[in-house]
């Protein structure tokens, strides 16, 4: 991880000045309750990628990175609300180290956090100092990535039930939940820097292949992580019976009595609102065992390799672009990304 620790200081230096706009918009407001269950994960922290590729990829194309800093707290907003709407739907109690925000104030105070977070974003781009035009071409994509992405999130949660689920229909479902949003990033930057349309969908094609990679990425991390580096919990998805590239590989390859072992407790509580508490006490045996089932099969690697290549896919879409400092640190942000820990 050594080699990335330059892109780190980078990362830091320019999400400093996003998150005194995020912090702008979400100020300690009323009812405090609402604002403090708000402020709660922008203030735990995350690794901040989105905004970073909003800024980035503003300047690979070009244009002036502090334009881009309204747009960059946009998606990061829309990623915060995500967030904590997906916490209550997967039944989560730990996210970036710390308990959830339904946890703290409750499921419906959670919702209306996610809603403001939601609206804020809004908020974040009409107070973006670029011209109207490209006002609301941004305003246009962050509309269809919204869009997307809960389209993305309704088909995962239609899956947890569903006995099978093709490999195609996953990677529809998050470039729907993951992909749109990493898209939708790289694209308004683009927007934001330049006019050309060839770098925009360069940087369009870039976000959606990188975004689904993380997606992957962040299903083999469920299984394999370090929890407290992680921040959230380890094998939630095999408990809610989450599908994934991991999960497809391993029915493809496995055998009948080793697939019955394993479906003992996949999907235990899927579609399910019991406590994640109890989920905890019930099942961690069983789920480790789930885990060395998929490893059996090679099913991680599988999937991690996966991963790797779209990355590798991505960067090549980037060669349209001049060569530039922003444009490596794109690249080289993908490359972290399909090898992170957390
Ligand atoms: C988590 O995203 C949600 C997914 C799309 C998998 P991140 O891994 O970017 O979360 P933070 O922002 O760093 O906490
Ligand atoms: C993330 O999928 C999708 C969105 C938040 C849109 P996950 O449910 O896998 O994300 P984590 O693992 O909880 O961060
Ligand atoms: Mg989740
Ligand atoms: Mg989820
Ligand atoms: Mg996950």
């Amino acid at each position: 991880m050594g080699k990335y620790n330059e892109l780190f200081a980078r990362v830091k230096g320019l999400v400093k000045n996003v998150d005194k706009v995020i912090f702008d918009l979400i100020p300690e407001g009323d009812p405090r309750s609402l604002y403090k269950a708000s402020r709660h994960y922008p203030l735990a922290g995350g690794k901040r990628v989105r905004p970073f590729v909003v800024i980035r990829a503003t300047e690979a194309v070009g244009g002036d990175p502090e334009k881009a800093l309204y747009p960059a707290a946009a998606v990061e907003f829309i990623h915060n609300y995500s967030l904590v709407h997906d916490d209550i739907m997967d039944m989560d109690e730990l996210r970036r180290g710390r308990p959830t925000v339904h946890k703290v104030w409750g499921v419906n105070m959670a919702i209306l956090a996610g809603d403001l977070l939601f609206s804020k974003a809004f908020e974040a781009v009409a107070k973006a100092e670029v011209s109207s035009e490209k006002k609301a071409r941004i305003l246009e994509v962050l509309v269809k990535t919204s869009n997307e992405l809960c389209e993305g999130q309704a088909l995962d949660i239609e899956f947890e039930t569903r006995d099978e689920v093709t490999v195609e229909e996953y990677l529809r479902m998050i470039s729907g939940k993951t992909g749109a949003l990493f898209d939708g990033s790289a694209t308004i930057g683009a927007i934001v820097g330049t006019d050309n349309e060839e770098y925009i969908k360069a940087l369009s094609k870039w976000g959606r292949n990188v975004g689904i990679a993380f997606q992957i990425w962040d299903d083999v991390l469920d299984l394999i992580a370090d929890e407290e580096k992680l921040g959230k919990p380890v094998g939630s998805d095999i408990r809610k019976g989450k599908k994934t590239l991991i999960v497809s590989h391993f029915f493809d390859n496995a055998t009948d009595e080793d697939k019955a072992e394993f479906l003992r407790v996949f999907g235990k509580y899927a579609g399910d609102a019991k406590g994640d508490a109890l989920i905890h006490e019930d099942v961690m045996g069983e789920v480790a065992r789930a885990i060395e089932l998929l490893r059996k099969y090679g099913s991680i690697d599988y999937a991690a390799e996966y991963a790797k290549k779209l990355v590798r896919e991505a960067n090549e879409a980037l060669k349209v672009l001049p060569e530039s400092e922003a444009r490596k640190d794109l690249e080289l942000l993908a490359e972290f990304l399909v090898e992170r820990e957390f």
